[in-house]
């Protein structure tokens, strides 16, 4: 199997916090990947690591069968932060046209691909609004479509969906769904059990340890649980009343 990233013993820590702890995955190539697991337990520092943007402190980490970080990787990694990093004071297509050009896209090609992440988050008729002026589901938007517009083959999408209402986040997972038809790994973290039960394969976090990887349908089965809540709970040992048995 092509892995589009590959963690051996992968650790980080910040001082004496343990944020990812000897973590040891392969994330397929071309599919849907959830990273799944309670508040601190390792997501954005993982994904960080992929992006490039945080050197791990222990283990091995490749990316695309390289270095993350390297100019060549970075790329083809389109990362999506948990805290949005625009531009408040531009618009959304200035925000669109910086992300394009640090990406090095042709002006020609920059054109139509602002256009079609535009039309894709729905914000064509609000492209010259500041985005101080925006909602939070908006800027949402806004960051999504920046992540995409150099059409990478690797995308890291942490928490992309928090904030946008349901119907919206339905169009953004039948996209996620038809990059990875189209070979792009999309990884994304989630709070949402219903967007995890979506994904290819899951990954479950708990204090920087991975408790469990495979495909839901394959966890359920493992875990005997009748859903990934439980499922979740199962694997991290802790009763459905939040006690660890
Ligand atoms: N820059 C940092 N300095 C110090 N501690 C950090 C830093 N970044 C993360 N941590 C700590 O590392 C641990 C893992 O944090 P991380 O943000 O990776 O978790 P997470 O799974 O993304 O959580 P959430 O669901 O809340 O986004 C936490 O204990 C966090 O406080
Ligand atoms: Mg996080």
């Amino acid at each position: 199997m092509e892995y589009a990233v590959k963690a051996y013993g992968l650790a980080r820590t910040f001082g004496p916090i343990r944020a990812v702890a000897d973590l040891t995955l392969g994330i397929p190539a071309g599919g849907t990947f959830g990273l799944i697991g309670p508040n601190g337990s390792g997501k954005t520092t993982f994904i960080r690591m992929v992006a490039g943007l945080l050197p791990p402190s222990q283990g091995r980490l490749t990316v695309m069968g390289q270095r993350p970080g390297t100019r060549q990787v970075t790329q083809s990694v389109g990362y999506m932060p948990q805290a949005d990093t625009l531009y408040r004071d531009l618009s959304i297509q200035e925000n669109l046209d910086f992300f394009a050009t640090i990406y090095d896209l042709p002006p020609a090609r920059r054109r139509v691909r602002i256009k079609e992440v535009l039309d894709l988050v729905e914000l064509g008729p609000h492209a010259h609004r500041p985005v101080e002026t925006l909602s939070g589901g908006m800027r949402q938007r806004v960051s999504l479509a920046c992540a995409l517009v150099h059409e990478p083959r690797l995308l890291l999408l942490d928490e992309p969906t928090v904030g946008v209402d349901p119907e919206l986040r339905l169009v953004f997972w039948q996209y996620f769904r038809e990059l990875a038809s189209q070979g792009v790994t999309v990884v994304v973290s989630t709070h949402h059990l219903d967007e995890a039960g979506r994904c290819d394969q899951l990954a479950l976090l708990r204090g920087g340890h991975l408790l469990a990887q495979g495909t839901p349908a394959g966890l359920l089965a493992e875990s005997g649980q009748p859903n990934l809540e439980e499922t979740f709970l199962h694997f991290a040992g802790v009763s459905k009343r939040g006690k660890a048995q």
